[in-house]
């Protein structure tokens, strides 16, 4: 489904991604994880069109993504959160998730403006939508709270909704539990598996939470100072010295 190679990008003189080859296949859940600083999200944004590599390319779908836009990106079916939450902090939660079908939406300008048939199909069909995803996620009853009057933790479901919105194929999600309580912690574990068994979505997932971690990847990926330093089932990279080495070394860190 996706697969780069040799992904680069250097800030300066540090190399924050070096020479990665990465590959997700369709339908698995693939956990990123790695100490703080090692190069995850620089390589999200590699993958999303946020950051231009210095060398590598990145396929999806077999297309090129590398060098194109976050939105042509997202319009492909490769969407992304963000580790600091991003949502619409004046919009309630429904106005938000309907936002986040805007990519979607065939009805021209005109049609909009005069509420024409077109439109109106489509805002039928939108409200449907939205609904389902704020049932999926938990979030119905907040339908009507600003987002910035949410909860933390319902916030963090926020982005993954808007996210859902985009429909995409493959989900990036960039530390989902941070922040969390372990009861959110669990309520996201099962969204993610629902997010696979229901949607059929894939998930690319970076995290943190050892046990999230272990508990709902396929594979994992372990990058160290921009380096693939390890790839395997969870019960192979959780023994694998270079592994325990990294996280060791750098002291073992449960915030982002
Ligand atoms: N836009 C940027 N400019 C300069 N340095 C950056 C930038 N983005 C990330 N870095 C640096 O690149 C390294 C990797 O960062 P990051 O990808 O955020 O790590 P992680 O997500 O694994 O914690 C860090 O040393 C970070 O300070
Ligand atoms: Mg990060």
């Amino acid at each position: 489904m996706l697969e780069a190679r040799g992904l680069s990008i250097s800030f300066g003189g540090l190399k924050a991604v070096e020479g990665v080859d990465l590959f997700v296949k369709e339908g698995e859940i693939l956990s990123l994880i790695g100490p703080n600083g090692a190069g995850k999200t620089t390589l999200f944004n590699l993958l999303t069109g946020f950051l231009k590599p210095d060398s590598g390319e990145a396929l999806f779908l077999g297309q090129p993504i590398t060098g194109r836009q976050p939105h042509e990106i997202a319009a492909m079916g490769l969407v992304r959160t963000f580790q600091k939450t991003n949502i619409f902090a004046e919009a309630t939660v429904k106005d938000s998730v309907a936002i986040g079908f805007h990519t979607r939406r065939h009805a021209n300008i005109g049609d909009i403006l005069v509420n024409g048939p077109t439109s109106r199909l489509e805002k039928r069909f939108i409200d449907g939508q939205t609904r389902e995803i704020l049932d999926f996620t938990g979030l119905l009853p907040w339908s009507e709270y600003l987002g910035k009057n949410l909860p933390y933790g319902k916030q963090r479901l926020l982005a993954i909704a808007l996210a859902l919105a985009a429909k995409p194929t493959l989900l990036l999600l960039d530390e989902p539990a941070t922040g969390l309580n372990p009861v959110e912690t669990k309520e996201l574990i099962d969204i993610i598996l629902k997010i696979r068994s229901i949607y059929g979505i894939t998930v690319l997932l970076i995290e943190h939470n050892m046990k999230l971690v272990i508990s709902i990847s396929d594979r994992i990926v372990v990058l160290n100072f921009g380096q693939k330093i390890a790839e395997g089932r969870p019960d192979e990279v959780a023994k694998n010295p270079a592994v325990i080495e990294a996280y060791l070394g750098r002291g073992f860190r449960n915030a982002s």
